[in-house]
């Protein structure tokens, strides 16, 4: 075996599972402009942990993730990086089509709205299989044996006899538990979960979290999971991302996150999560809407923050290291979040 083949098949602990730097994503107009929607964020997932990429509807977080796999559309987005590494692949310039061998087979990706993501019209069983016919080269009946395994893996009861059922007849969370034995197939190092249980009732959200962290620890995938529900985040996540308007306002272990946030939009957002609030504390949501893309100036939280003086309004506070965690504020959160 040469060192290539062992660095092929032995993940290197060390070494981070994800890490972007200087990712930028600007949507082309038709009449000649462009919007910039998400803007030099620059991150690291480490290996086997998961990280939580958080923030309001439109920060960015799914255009981030499919950036990541290379699948933005090339005609309407212009992607950027100084340096991407993923699952071990690494380049210093932005090339999805380099991205595409190690979709799938090394990075699993669950889609935020999953509606398409499985065919009406084929067995559940067969839809599975394909993947192990097609990049394993197994032909039908060594597919299903390994289907079948998978189906039991997330957790499908009597996985066996439902290999021959259409979507039609499973549930929603049976469906999701379907689509993410699809990005599990090929035993991914790193999975990018994007909402994978927004549209699911309470019960069944916590038996997928339970399931994609029982993936984490059993094959020591890392996850990147996306989601707007600090709730989530504070069951399984290791360590947190905040995004607002396209960029990081913070970052930081889960503890610190949900307990002293030095932003004050992570503490906004803190305060609106019943679970996480003081027994009897009143619930806020933040008061106002982010920005529309490009049309944001200093501070994008700024014109909603109830900290926010004249310097924020113009000047854009850079990230940087505080007590615990990196944000992006003049004027942070210094003793303690509303848990504190
Ligand atoms: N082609 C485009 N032209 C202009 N704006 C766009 C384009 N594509 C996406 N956007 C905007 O980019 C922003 C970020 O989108 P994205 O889907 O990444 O948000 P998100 O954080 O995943 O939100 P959600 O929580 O709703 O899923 C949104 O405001 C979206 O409207
Ligand atoms: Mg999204």
């Amino acid at each position: 075996m040469t060192l290539n083949d062992m660095m092929e098949t032995k993940p290197l602990a060390k070494e981070p599972a994800i890490d972007v730097a200087g990712l930028t994503i600007t949507a082309r107009k038709e009449d000649g402009g462009s919007v910039p929607l998400v803007k030099d964020i620059s991150f690291a997932c480490r290996a086997g942990e998961v990280t939580a990429l958080i923030g309001e509807s439109g920060s960015g977080k799914s255009l981030t993730a499919a950036a990541l796999l290379g699948v933005l559309d090339a005609a309407v987005y212009d992607v950027c990086t100084q340096d991407l590494a993923i699952a071990r692949y690494r380049a210093t310039t932005y090339d999805a089509e380099a991205l595409s061998p190690i979709r799938g087979r090394k990075v699993g990706y669950i889609v935020q709205d999953p509606g398409s993501a499985l065919d009406p019209t084929m067995k559940i069983g067969d839809q599975l299989a394909e993947l192990f016919m097609i990049h394993r080269g197994m032909n039908h009946s060594a597919a299903r044996v390994e289907v079948n395994r998978l189906l039991d893996l997330v957790r499908i009861p009597n996985a066996a006899a439902r290999y021959d059922d259409y979507p039609h007849a499973f549930s929603g969370g049976m469906k999701q538990r379907v689509i993410i034995a699809g990005a599990v197939a090929l035993s991914p190092e790193v999975l990018i979960a994007d909402e994978p249980t927004t549209a699911l009732d309470v019960t069944v959200q916590a038996e997928i979290l339970a399931l994609i962290d029982d993936l984490r620890t059993t094959y020591g995938m890392s996850v990147l999971l996306i989601t707007h529900d600090l709730g989530v985040v504070y069951q399984v996540a290791d360590h947190v991302i905040v995004m607002y308007a396209g960029r990081i306002v913070e970052k930081g272990p889960v503890e610190t996150i949900c307990t002293t946030p030095a932003h004050p939009y992570t503490a906004g957002l803190l305060a609106s999560v019943p679970d996480l609030s003081r027994s009897g504390a009143a619930i806020a949501a933040i008061p106002g809407n982010p920005p529309k893309p490009g049309q944001d100036q200093g501070c994008a939280f700024s014109p909603r923050c109830v900290r926010a003086q004249a310097v924020c309004t113009t000047d854009r506070p850079h990230l940087l290291q505080r007590a615990q965690s990196i944000a992006a504020c003049h004027f942070p959160v210094t003793s303690g979040g509303h848990l504190g």
